[in-house]
């Protein structure tokens, strides 16, 4: 299967604003008349949604690392079988809210299951399927979690398995996000996420731009910045 599309990613930890980063980014794609495909990880089927309810619902320690590993790559397979590799297939913009480098972040860093582990998951299931772009939302975990924890207080729901793993959890995991942005500089962009939700999206913009921009020269789009602005 020739693959045409072009795969976003956006990451961070909990708490960095990051879905409302998503869903304007995706408004605005579809403003440009691009056709994108909104989704997210764990889920983005059905199947992987039910995979994310079991996650998101199983109590501090009760999952063993290495089950949530597994948990959420067979969410993965489902997703990238399903949904990403197909609209790549067909031309498609797909952007992810979340994908394989929280994996890295989360599960390799923060549960400390090492990257060694995370990548043998990953050679089999991602395979060639990466990110073109991947932007990595930062943000200093206390201010975070602080925000993570308002909105459930907001919302009224439970304190989330995920966010109760707590401030030093967070930490390795933001550790892990910004030892993957050094190793990839190109695909990786960290963008500071103690701003105005409009400063943000604007920089991510012009980050996507600039993707737009060279990935068209590189496939030969002529007066590629027109087609793009
Ligand atoms: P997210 O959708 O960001 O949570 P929210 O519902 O608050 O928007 O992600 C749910 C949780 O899943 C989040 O705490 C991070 C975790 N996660 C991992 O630990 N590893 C992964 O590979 C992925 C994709 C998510």
């Amino acid at each position: 299967m020739r693959r045409r599309g072009i795969f976003f990613t956006l990451e961070g930890i909990d708490g960095t604003g990051k879905s409302t980063q998503h869903r304007l980014l995706v408004r605005y794609l579809r403003s440009q008349g691009r056709k994108v495909v909104s989704t997210r990880e764990p889920g983005g089927t059905a199947v992987g949604e039910r995979v994310r309810s079991i996650l998101l619902a199983s109590r501090t320690g009760e999952l063993a690392p290495l089950a949530e590993l597994a948990l959420i790559y067979a969410a993965r397979a489902q997703h990238l079988e399903e949904v990403v590799r197909p609209a790549l297939a067909r031309g498609e913009i797909v952007v992810s809210d979340r994908f394989n480098d929280a994996s890295f972040a989360y599960q390799g860093y923060g549960r400390q299951l090492g990257i060694k582990t995370v990548r043998a998951f990953d050679r089999i299931i991602r395979g060639q399927t990466q990110a073109d772009l991947t932007i990595v939302l930062d943000l200093d975990p206390r201010l975070a979690l602080a925000r993570a924890q308002g909105r459930e207080i907001r919302r009224n729901s439970p304190r989330g398995r995920f966010e109760a793993a707590g401030l030093e959890f967070h930490q390795r995991v933001r550790a892990g996000y910004l030892a993957i942005a050094r190793r990839e500089p190109r695909r990786v962009k960290v963008v500071k996420a103690d701003r105005a939700v409009a400063e943000i999206q604007a920089e991510i913009r012009e980050i996507v731009h600039e993707f737009l921009a060279r990935h068209h020269q590189a496939r030969g789009v002529r007066s590629a910045g027109s087609a793009i602005r």
